[in-house]
C-alpha cells in the first residue's frame, strides 16, 4: 500500500485528503497517512481524521512512499514541487472516484483531479495540475506543469494551457484558444482567441484586465481597460 503524504493543510489539502480517502475507500492501492504544513499552529491538528506531523522539514524523518502538493497557489506549488523532485521524491496522482478520464489521457505525476472533473480523449496534462471539481477539459487539450483550471471552468476542444496559468471559477475557453504561461483567465470570462503569457484577462469577451488608482495613474490591474 502507497503511503501518501499531503504537502499543505489548508482548503485545498483538505480537498486532497477526502480525494485520497475516497480512492482508498474504492480500493485503490494507497493510502494518505497526514500532512505537512509550516504553520506551527497547526502542528498536532487533525483534518478529515489526518494528522498534521510537522513542517516540510521533517520530510524525511516520515515513512511515506509518495506525495501530493495540497497548495493552490501556482507559483508556490511549482517552487515546492521542483525542490522535493530534484531530491529524489516521488508524486503521485490524487484523482477522485467521480472522475471521468478518456482511456488514452496523459496525466502528469502529482495532478490532483477533483470530484466530477472531465477529462476527455487525447488530452495530455502536466505535472503537479489542478483540474478542480466539476472543471472540463476537453479532447486534445494540453494543460502545462502546474496550472490550475478551476472549479466548473470549461475548456473546448485543442485549448493550449501553459505553464503555471489560472483558468478562474466558471471561465469558459473557446475551442483551439491557446492561453499563455503564468496568466489568469478570471472568474467567468469566455476566452474567444489566444492570450499571451504573464496576462490577466476577464469578462466576455475576454480582455486585458487593468485598474487605474484613484491618482489616475495606469498601474497593472484595476479597474477594467478595453483594449
Ligand atoms: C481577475 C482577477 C485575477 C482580478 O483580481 P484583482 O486584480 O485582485 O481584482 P480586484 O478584486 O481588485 O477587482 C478589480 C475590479 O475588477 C472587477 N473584477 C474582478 N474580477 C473580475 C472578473 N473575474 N470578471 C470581471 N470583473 C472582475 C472587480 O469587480 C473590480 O471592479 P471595480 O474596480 O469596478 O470595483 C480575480 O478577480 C479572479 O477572477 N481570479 C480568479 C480566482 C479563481 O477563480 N480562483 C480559483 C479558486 S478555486
Amino acid at each position: 500500500m502507497k503511503r501518501v503524504l499531503i504537502i499543505g493543510a489548508g482548503g485545498h489539502a483538505q480537498v486532497v485528503a477526502d480525494i485520497l480517502l475516497r480512492m482508498h475507500e474504492a480500493g485503490a492501492d494507497l493510502l494518505p497517512i497526514g500532512y505537512l504544513d509550516d504553520n506551527p499552529h497547526l502542528f498536532g491538528e487533525w483534518r478529515l481524521g489526518l494528522p498534521i506531523l510537522g513542517p516540510l522539514a521533517v520530510i524525511d524523518a516520515i515513512e511515506h512512499d509518495a506525495l501530493v502538493i495540497g497548495i493552490g497557489d501556482n507559483q508556490t506549488r511549482k517552487a515546492i514541487y521542483e525542490r522535493l523532485a530534484a531530491c529524489g521524491k516521488q508524486f503521485t496522482v490524487a484523482c477522485h472516484p467521480s472522475a471521468i478520464i478518456a482511456r488514452d489521457a496523459v496525466i502528469g505525476a502529482g495532478t490532483v483531479i477533483a470530484a466530477r472533473a472531465v477529462v476527455n480523449a487525447g488530452a495530455r496534462v502536466g505535472v503537479n495540475v489542478i483540474l478542480n471539481s466539476g472543471s472540463i477539459v476537453e479532447h486534445h487539450n494540453c494543460i502545462g506543469a502546474h496550472a490550475h483550471i478551476a472549479p466548473g471552468s470549461t475548456l473546448g476542444g485543442g485549448v493550449v494551457v501553459g505553464e503555471g496559468a489560472l483558468i478562474g471559477i466558471g471561465a469558459t475557453v473557446l475551442p483551439q484558444c491557446t492561453i499563455g504561461a503564468w496568466s489568469v483567465v478570471g472568474g467567468g470570462a469566455l476566452v474567444t482567441s489566444a492570450v499571451d503569457d504573464h496576462l490577466v484577462v476577464t469578462g466576455i469577451p475576454a480582455r486585458p484586465h487593468m485598474t487605474v488608482p484613484r491618482n489616475g495613474h495606469p498601474r497593472h490591474r484595476r479597474a477594467h481597460v478595453r483594449v
